[in-house]
């Protein structure tokens, strides 16, 4: 039996066997949608809808989906299967955007215009009649096209004459800028590709993308092997402070871990780190100063000044990556403080600086920052929230990978999810989350965090389930989040302790916002969209995250989860140089408030510890 499937607003048709994932069937129909998950149920954005007789909800669309999504046909292209012929849309958003633009993160299009480009070009010899130089030839052909050219890195000037010779006077030069940066024999104008770094203080994030299509070809994570000698950037900056040699190590470390990525995004991707002429990266201040070798000791200290605010363009050699040896580097500038050019890339996707209307943006990491304004007004804080919603410091806490419990509710029964479907080893930052939530919810934890085993006869039917999970032991109480019996390596248990460092992390976030808007002189209801930021910021349910009180009670269609915003800001400067220009404006304009020396921090710190009781 092979149902048709017709897909609007197309309104094309394809026949797909029954059982065939919607993924595949949109495939066939030649219709590119996006999974940043890679298609592994997890992300909640590749959201289809079907216009009648919609399959049956799996576990993840359960998870991921709102009651009334699923009530209305939406489903997930990625876990759907088709059972009979249906009708699907699939909305302007979801979809990758045609050649030569991208779409961000937020479904606004990018139009591809890298600072570095190869431009192909096939010229007439010089003769003894018209003795034009090599670089004369090259000069009037890029003029002619309207392609300002103004100098000469040496190594491509030692190239040109045999690079034009080789193959009939055929020639590529690549430009960055108006700088010629190389010059090859032939056409080469296709092989040209760009590095985005997000360099984070535990995790370093790369993906090199086509610099002519803006396509992505590959995405890597790794460690940051800095995490040795320390968890945060104030453990680090110490470490220099020890001894001016620890910056040299620090840097290097950071510098092999960027080439590590190269080198396997290069095996995945297919390409040569020759091609690599471009590599954008966004950091923290601290891992900013500390990839480019400078000191961040000052930083730390009052008056708390960065070495540099503005964005860096380097040679790459310079810093030991392995790229093409005349490819241009860039950091991200920074703020002011410890926020850098991370909190400027997640700024660029959620388009804050663009808005009229009053918007925040939150990312999440080993820190947090936290940003309110618009396009008359930014202001920019860090909040000492700690690794806590990175699993970090959490009993049975683990950071995203496989096999980390990342959805978890309690109500009828227990359900749970897992990164990579494995069995469940820890509990990562939105699993953690969850799991308040549900306690708040069947009064397994009063407001104030003491944990408790709630009344049984309450009227929820979920009381039961979760009540009966909550255990006092000699080591006080706490909750059985997933036992053997159930499929975990082993018993993993959400204690007290564990309590109490979510709402240390969550109020410094919470006081975070409540400052700002106090200096911005507005009030929450007057936020117009929030951007949720960091590694855990696709999975949050963000009903959870009001729950907890880790941001406002805001109508849940403001708030919005961007994820690794700082890879995706990373990636918008490497295709388009107007986000450069962007970001450098941004960075400028933004005020940074310095909030732990203000009288009323400790007041709103000690309030925002709380969870709001409902
Ligand atoms: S791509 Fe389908 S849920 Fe992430």
């Amino acid at each position: 039996v092979t149902p048709k499937i017709t897909i609007l607003p197309d309104n094309t048709s394809v026949s797909v066997r029954r059982g065939t994932l919607v993924r595949e069937a949109l495939e066939r129909a030649g219709i590119a949608i996006i999974y940043p998950c890679g298609g592994k149920g997890r992300c909640g954005q590749c959201r289809i809808r079907f216009a009648e007789a919609a399959p049956k909800p799996g576990s993840s669309e359960q998870m991921l989906l709102s009651r009334s999504e699923l009530k209305n046909g939406y489903r997930l292209a990625c876990r759907a299967k088709i059972e009979r012929a249906a009708t699907i849309s699939v909305p302007q958003e979801v979809r990758q955007a045609p050649e030569g633009r991208i779409l961000s993160s937020l479904g606004k299009q990018v139009d591809v215009k890298p600072l570095v480009r190869k431009i192909f070009l096939i010229l007439q010899p010089a003769t003894i009649q018209r003795q034009h130089s090599d670089y004369d030839l090259i000069h009037s052909a890029l003029r002619s096209r309207g392609i300002p050219i103004t100098d000469w890195t040496t190594t491509a000037l030692q190239a040109l004459p045999s690079a034009l010779r080789r193959k009939d006077h055929s020639i590529t030069v690549t430009l960055a800028g108006t700088t010629c940066i190389a010059a090859e024999a032939g056409d080469t104008s296709k092989h040209l590709v760009g590095c985005a770094v997000d360099i984070g203080t535990t995790t370093v994030a790369a993906q090199i993308l086509d610099l002519n299509t803006g396509k992505e070809r590959a995405t890597v994570a790794l460690l940051n092997p800095q995490s040795k000698h320390g968890a945060d950037v104030i453990s680090r900056i110490q470490w220099v402070r020890e001894n001016p040699l620890h910056l040299r190590v620090l840097q290097e470390e950071i510098v092999a871990c960027i080439n590590r990525c190269i080198e396997i995004l290069c095996k995945r991707a297919r390409v040569e780190p020759g091609e690599i002429f471009h590599l954008v990266a966004a950091g923290n201040a601290t891992m900013t100063h500390l990839f480019l070798g400078v000191t961040p000791e000052f930083i730390g200290v009052s008056p708390y000044v960065s070495a540099i605010r503005e964005g860096h363009q380097f040679k790459t050699t310079e810093l030991g990556i392995r790229l093409h040896p005349e490819a241009i580097g860039y950091t991200l500038p920074n703020i002011g403080g410890f926020v850098g050019g991370d909190t400027v890339a997640d700024m660029l996707v959620a388009a804050i600086a663009e808005s009229d209307a009053l918007r925040c943006v939150i990312d999440i990491g080993t820190n947090g920052e936290v940003v309110i304004g618009n396009g008359q007004r930014l202001l920019a804080t860090s909040a000492a929230a700690g690794p806590a919603f990175e699993g970090a410091q959490i009993s049975h806490g683990m950071q995203a990978g496989p096999g980390a419990i990342d959805g978890w509710a309690c109500d009828s029964r227990l359900r749970f999810t897992t990164v990579g479907d494995r069995p469940a080893a820890g509990i990562c930052g939105s699993g953690l989350v969850d799991i308040v939530a549900e306690l708040l919810r069947a009064k397994g934890a009063d407001a104030s965090g003491r944990l408790q085993v709630p009344k049984r006869a309450g009227p929820s039917v979920g009381i039961r389930c979760l009540a009966r999970r909550i255990e006092g032991s000699s080591r006080g109480v706490r909750l059985l989040v997933a036992s053997k019996a159930e499929g975990a390596k082993r018993n993993i248990y959400f204690t007290q302790n564990d309590v109490r460092q979510l709402q240390l992390a969550k109020g410094a976030i919470a006081t975070a916002i409540e400052l700002l808007l106090m200096e911005y002189g507005a009030a929450a209801a007057d936020i117009q969209a929030l951007y949720l930021a960091g590694a855990f910021g696709n999975y949050i349910r963000k009903n959870h995250a009001q729950r907890i009180g880790l941001i406002p009670q805001l109508p849940l269609d403001r708030i919005h989860l961007i994820g690794d915003a700082a890879l995706e800001g990373a990636k918008l400067v490497l295709l388009n140089t107007e986000y450069r220009d962007a970001a450098e404006r941004i960075a400028r304009q933004t005020e940074f408030i310095e909030l732990a020396g203000r009288a009323d921090f400790q007041d709103a710190f000690a309030a925002n510890m709380s969870f709001p009781s409902q």
